[in-house]
């Protein structure tokens, strides 16, 4: 071994030991983030707080960008809105909702209620692929789809028109008819 070779190994074994040394005591612990819990929620925060609750359950626990993405596996939400007003005026719209909420609503609990033309399983056109998220593994509360609706209003554009009431969260839409005023807050 020559002496050169061996003056790179100490120097090489020298910087590693510094460079492990530095980390050890210098980078900060990266702690894992808190999971997601409604309850810990200061709903002080108002209408920009759920907003922001609704977007992390919408790429989160909702599972919803997994599919909802520019990939195509399912529309796009970006202007569900508007989009929801021209479903449900569609000559083949069969579900119940009358309103751009109730048809989000709707979509997250019975996705087959209405199927979107083109997006049904492969040889069934009236079952969604989509899972009902409000219950099974994804297994959103009422407040939890309360969030995303907000957060879906804001991606439109639309105002949030998610208010807290005496007893819980009411969500009226934006093209919503029957909004109850009475006892909030
Ligand atoms: C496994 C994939 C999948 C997941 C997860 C999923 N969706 Fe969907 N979603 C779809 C598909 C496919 C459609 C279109 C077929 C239909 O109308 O049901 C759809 C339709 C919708 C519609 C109606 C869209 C329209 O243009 O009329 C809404 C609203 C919606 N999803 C919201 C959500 C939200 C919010 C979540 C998360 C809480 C979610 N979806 C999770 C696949 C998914």
């Amino acid at each position: 071994m020559n002496k050169r070779f061996l003056k790179v190994t100490i120097f090489s074994i020298a910087v590693i030991g510094a460079y492990t040394l530095f980390s050890s005591l210098y980078v900060p612990l990266i702690v894992p983030e808190e999971p997601l819990s409604v309850e810990a929620v200061d709903t002080a925060s108002g209408v920009e707080g759920f907003i922001s609750l609704g977007e992390k359950i919408f790429k989160g626990k909702g599972a919803c960008a997994l599919c909802h993405n520019s990939v195509g596996r399912a529309p796009l939400l970006e202007n569900i809105v508007d989009v929801s007003v021209t479903r449900i005026a569609a000559p083949d719209y069969h579900g119940s909702a009358k309103t751009s909420v109730e048809y989000i609503r709707e979509s997250l609990a019975s996705p087959s209620a209405y199927v979107v033309p083109g997006y049904g399983v492969a040889g069934d056109e009236k079952t969604s692929p989509m899972p009902d998220v409000t219950a099974g593994a994804i297994g959103l509360s009422r407040l939890e789809v309360d969030y995303v609706i907000a957060y879906l209003q804001r991606l439109s554009g639309v105002d949030v028109t998610v208010t807290r009431e005496a007893g819980g969260i009411d969500v009226s839409g934006a093209v919503e008819t029957t909004t109850s005023a009475e006892g909030a807050r």
